[in-house]
């Protein structure tokens, strides 16, 4: 048993270490449109997009926006569309957010009106080791509201090889429990 616990243990560090480089992927926000103000003519919101996306730590976001900012803020905040005290603030058009923890991450835009409008966005970032069953559904985030923002080509769910890797991971840490 004890051989078998030190096994376990060794596999699930080495493994740990490589899934986080090996599937880091880069998620473009809005698709092709970029982070803007929702128009209405959207088929999806910017909140939607994300519960069909799995997220975890050295994952990141792009925005491509103009005349616009991305806040990242608290949870409050997000919900009041409050701009006035972000945690981060970026201008400038370009911007690629890590995620560096397991967390809810609250996205508004600077711009007066735009976060009621539907420019907000939540994202939950995952732990590693939590199973994916190909095609499931991905559990329902908070504070879902807003416009809607087609996403057309939005960045790259787990890939193949990750998401079989969680799986093996999966059975290792049910073969942990009876050991
Ligand atoms: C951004 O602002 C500039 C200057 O006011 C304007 O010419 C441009 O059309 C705006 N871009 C967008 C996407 O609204
Ligand atoms: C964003 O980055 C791309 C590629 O680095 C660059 O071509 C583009 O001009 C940048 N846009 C802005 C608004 O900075």
């Amino acid at each position: 048993m004890a051989a078998a616990s030190s096994y376990l243990f060794f596999f699930l560090s080495f493994s740990l270490l490589f899934s986080s480089t090996l599937s880091a992927c880069e998620f473009r926000v809005g698709g092709l449109k970029g982070w803007r103000k929702p128009t209405g003519d959207e088929l999806e919101n910017y909140n939607h997009w994300a519960t069909k996306n799995r997220f975890h730590i050295g994952d990141s976001l792009y925005f491509k926006y103009e005349n616009d900012s991305v806040l990242v803020v608290d949870k409050n905040a997000y919900k009041e569309c409050d701009t006035t005290a972000p945690l981060l603030k970026f201008v400038g058009g370009n911007t690629t957010f890590t995620f560096d923890r397991h967390d809810y991450f609250y996205f508004i835009s600077g711009e007066p009106g735009n976060c009621k409008a539907g420019e907000r966005l939540i994202i939950r970032v995952m732990v590693h080791w939590e199973v994916v069953i190909p095609g499931d559904a991905p559990s329902p985030q908070p504070g879902h509201s807003g416009g809607s923002i087609s996403s057309a080509a939005v960045g790259f769910a787990a890939s193949f090889k990750n998401t079989v890797f969680m799986a093996a991971l999966g059975s290792a840490f049910s073969i942990s429990q009876f050991v």
